[in-house]
């Protein structure tokens, strides 16, 4: 079996922003980033992915792009970015973009063009339409209010899912796409290896229809782009894809499709919240649920596409405190949530800051947040009566800052991400929880994450092995095997703070292995019947066959 160079790698996620700044002006930089390269390179990953460095008002953090061929002023240089793309090279560290095509910056050249009049060339590069009453639909922004502005110089009013200074693209204009071809071939042909694609799901949209993901033009726009720009170079591609099933799934990654490598799912991370009601209406993790839903993305996948596997990112809490716990079992817990996630099939991708376990943090006061999607979010509940302290509670559990305070390199002022004040706060648990700190014990989460890198490049049973998951509907253990000629490979994680009672099926209850990773340093070789796991315990084995 044929393996892509992306299979068997490991990408770790950059938000710059928040990452290492090293001309003291309080924001990450792409000079921070050249800075810490050996630090990556002893984590062992192979691709780092870069939020946004593109130009931007940073309206959304540089997911409003004023343009696609420079660099954002607090990030550097062009010249910033070739030398991180060269020195990433010399580590054997591939570079992936943001690409965000989904719409722009209203501050693009194109849309102050677009808005000047009806008859403007630029006009039909994003979505206007005429109301006499209102709004023209009653579609909603991710953000918060109406998805439709009035712009006062035509009367008409524009489309934009996210905020109003992030304008939609009309992709069904071949003209926008030839432009977007040819910003994609200039980065490929400077040297990156791919991209992250900004809710890519949406680009075939139909307004009028109110169909907004999976339009019908969506696989045709993804073939046509890997046909253009993706199949010239040997690139990794990862679709951000809110929508997506296991079923559309194998429409974007399918072997013969010729669109995307894998997407991102959502559907595990929608498990704590109420179904429906969208990321702040908290509900425990429905754990049997959270087995059943990333197994069902194991096994649809298998043989057929491929799966990308995360539990954080820019958009998402910090995995150790929203499913693990983030105080006395900190390390154990992600540890554990690290093996279960890196023993399944597809690439893992690790959001910076979490192979240190980084932990949410925990504002009560709306000053502190930065993010435009918690402020607008707040303030729109306010309006409606909402109790402050309700609207907290949710923002504390779900907001994206969580992800985005400062990385904590060390117990230096500012968690040593800066020496002046940081664009916003570092958590103040920085002094117990930072880089150094994980370097200089061997049993830290970095080591932990470092050997699950390892194992991946040495062990195909990792890349071909078909899952199978164990104990469907146990509480509190997550168990599943992945087989490949002749191997067992057998996870069994507590995902609790317990000591669970649970029996392995039989034949995996006395077969004899060899451990390869726990999250405790004292797990001794045991048969892999087990017996209690102790709280948030992982093993892993490798079973030999019982013939043999
Ligand atoms: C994606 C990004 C998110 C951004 C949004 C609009 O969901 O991950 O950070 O706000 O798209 O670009
Ligand atoms: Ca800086």
């Amino acid at each position: 079996m044929e393996k892509a160079w992306w299979q068997q790698s490991t990408i770790y996620q950059i938000y710059p922003r928040s990452f290492n700044d090293t001309n003291g002006d309080g924001i990450g930089d792409l000079q921070g980033i050249i800075e810490k390269l050996d630090y990556l390179q002893l984590l062992g990953i192979d691709i780092i992915w870069l939020s946004p460095v593109y130009q931007s008002p940073n309206d959304d953090n540089g997911y409003d792009i004023s343009n696609y061929y420079d660099i954002m002023d607090d990030f550097g240089t062009m010249e910033d970015m070739e030398r991180l793309i060269e020195e990433a090279k010399k580590r054997d560290i591939h570079i992936m973009m943001d690409l965000v095509i989904n719409h722009t910056s209203d501050e693009h050249p194109w849309f102050m063009e677009s808005r000047k009049s009806k008859d403007n060339p630029y006009r039909d590069y994003y979505i206007w339409r005429e109301s006499q009453d209102g709004p023209p639909s009653d579609i909603q922004s991710v953000f918060s209010g109406f998805a439709w502005e009035r712009d006062e110089q035509s009367g008409e009013y524009y489309f934009h899912l996210f905020s109003k200074k992030q304008p939609d693209l009309n992709l069904h204009n071949p003209e926008v796409r030839e432009h977007l071809y040819n910003m994609m071939n200039f980065w490929l042909s400077k040297g990156v290896s791919g991209f992250r694609m900004d809710v890519i799901d949406l680009i075939g949209k139909e307004i009028d229809e109110k169909v907004l993901t999976n339009g019908p033009k969506l696989h045709e726009y993804l073939q046509e782009m890997n046909e253009r720009v993706l199949s010239q170079y040997p690139t990794v591609t990862v679709g951000e894809t809110p929508s997506a099933t296991p079923e559309t799934a194998q429409l974007y990654t399918g072997k013969g499709r010729n669109e995307l490598d894998m997407v991102f799912t959502f559907q595990h991370m929608s498990l704590d919240e109420r179904a429906g009601e969208g990321k702040w209406a908290l509900k425990e993790l429905d754990f049997v649920e959270l087995k059943k839903v990333l197994s069902t993305w194991q096994t649809s996948l298998f043989q057929k596409g491929w799966n990308s596997l995360y539990w954080n990112n820019h958009d998402q809490p910090r995995i150790v405190s929203r499913w693990g716990d983030d105080q006395e079992y900190r390390v154990e817990s992600a540890k554990m949530l690290a093996t279960v996630l890196h023993m399944m099939q597809g690439t893992p991708f690790i959001y910076q800051g979490e192979e240190i376990g980084m932990t949410n943090i925990d504002w009560d006061n709306i000053s502190r947040y930065r993010d435009i999607e918690t402020i607008n979010y707040f303030h729109e509940k306010r309006s409606e009566g909402v109790p402050e302290k309700e609207i907290i509670q949710s923002i504390r559990a779900k907001g994206r800052d969580n992800a985005r305070t400062p990385f904590q390199w060390n117990d230096e002022a500012h968690a040593g991400f800066t020496n002046s004040v940081p664009w916003i706060e570092v958590n103040e648990n920085y002094p117990e929880i930072n880089a150094l700190q994980a370097m200089e014990n061997q049993d830290s989460i970095f080591y932990h994450y470092q050997k699950l890198i390892a194992l991946r490049k040495r062990l195909d049973i990792l890349i071909y092995g078909e899952y199978e998951l164990l104990l469907e509907d146990h509480p509190e253990i997550m168990a599943y095997t992945r087989k490949w000629e002749g191997q067992t490979l057998l996870v069994v994680a507590n995902f609790y703070g317990g000591n669970p009672d649970f029996h392995l099926p039989e034949g995996l209850d006395e077969a004899h292995g060899e451990m390869i990773i726990s999250n405790y340093s004292d797990t001794r070789e045991k048969p892999s019947g087990i017996g209690r796991l102790r709280p948030y315990e992982a093993v892993v084995y490798i079973l030999n066959d019982r013939e043999e």
